[in-house]
């Protein structure tokens, strides 16, 4: 089976973007590939957490992604500090790894602009870490959303520079990203990604908000100002309508080409009431089981002990090729 490596921040409350970018997918790749999926508190870190919040989010995630489907049986689920290689192969590849790629990476410039007190070099190294939790794995495919493609394609250069220099050590993992939902877009501000970590909470909907919230989030959402409120789908000229268009068809499954014939004659508001309930509806059976998984503390520590169990099996074994093929001194 192809292996499948992917992860979320624990940098907040998992958002819709999260789950239609790329959770959906995972669940969906568990009976096809041989999957790992990580919480990936290392990466968290390079914009600065508040501890308690930090540990919530990062059991809160876990508990999400079962209840979005994960199964533990079918698939390794794991938090990216309990297996130690992440760090490790993270600094070797941070020398293999260019200033000069590092500084053109579209996610480094948006938060430096949006944390510019904590501009630390581990926000600018963050495609090295990366690449490690993928090349680790010796990953075949990366289930993203399409803003951590440009991520994506540097790990796959670090990985054929490095094979270049000592032989083939890492598999050369291939981008997997979704037709439909690639890339949700802030509520309030289309034209960029929605964030689970954006300031104004009303750019974005957490997969743990309640119905109502949820409805007036999106009734409030921004549409877009021409004279005729059509509906159809066009990210230049329609970015708004458009992300909600794209919303409704991850939530309800049916393509937009669908979709658009049944709001010709309809207004803004009735596709947002529309959208809201699909989502609301999207999201109820997850919530539900959420607060179960969540309420049994000794469930998520014995998937977290023996995620990280496997996970460190694995990654061990990569590690020591690449420490071998370098030239360290075997540990007596
Ligand atoms: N808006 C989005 N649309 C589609 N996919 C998205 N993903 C994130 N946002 C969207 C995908 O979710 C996976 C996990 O992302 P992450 O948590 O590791 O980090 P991120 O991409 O930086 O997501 P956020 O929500 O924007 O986090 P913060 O606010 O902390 O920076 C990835 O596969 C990503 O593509």
């Amino acid at each position: 089976k192809p292996i499948v490596l992917s992860g979320c921040q624990p940098s907040g409350q998992l958002s819709i973007g999260n789950y239609i970018g790329a959770l959906r997918q995972w669940v969906r790749m568990q009976d096809t590939h041989d999957c790992r999926f990580m919480l990936v508190d290392l990466h968290a870190i390079t914009v600065r957490q508040d501890p308690a919040k930090l540990r919530e989010a990062t059991l809160d995630g876990l508990a999400l992604y079962m209840a979005c489907g994960l199964d533990p049986q079918k698939s390794t689920i794991f938090v990216q500090s309990h297996v130690p290689e992440h760090a490790q192969l993270a600094w070797i590849l941070n020398c293999y790894t260019q200033m000069g790629e590092l500084n053109r990476m579209t996610q480094f410039k948006d938060k430096s602009d949006r944390h510019a007190n904590n501009i630390n070099a581990g926000l600018f190294t963050y495609p090295a870490l990366m690449a490690a939790d993928i090349l680790l794995y010796q990953a075949n495919q990366v289930p993203v959303g399409n803003d951590q493609k440009q991520h994506l394609e540097l790990s796959r250069d670090i990985a054929i520079r490095f094979n270049n220099i000592y032989g083939d050590v890492f598999t050369v993992p291939d981008p997997f990203i979704p037709e439909v939902g690639a890339r949700v877009m802030s509520l309030q501000d289309p034209l960029k990604k929605m964030s689970k970590s954006d300031d104004n909470p009303n750019n974005f909907i957490g997969l743990l908000e309640e119905p109502k919230k949820i409805s007036k989030k999106l009734k409030r959402a921004v549409t877009d100002s021409d004279e005729q409120a059509r509906i159809y789908f066009d990210v230049e000229e329609k970015p708004g309508v458009s992300n909600l268009l794209s919303i409704l068809s991850a939530a309800t499954g049916k393509p937009i080409a669908e979709l658009v014939p049944e709001y010709e004659d309809k207004m803004y508001g009735h596709l947002k009431t529309d959208t809201a309930d699909a989502v609301v509806a999207m999201l109820e059976p997850i919530q539900q089981r959420y607060h179960d998984y969540r309420a049994n503390m000794d469930f998520l520590n014995e998937v977290m002990g023996k995620g990280a169990d496997q996970a460190s099996a694995y990654a061990a074994e990569t590690l020591q090729k690449v420490y071998d093929v370098i030239g360290f001194v075997p540990r007596p």
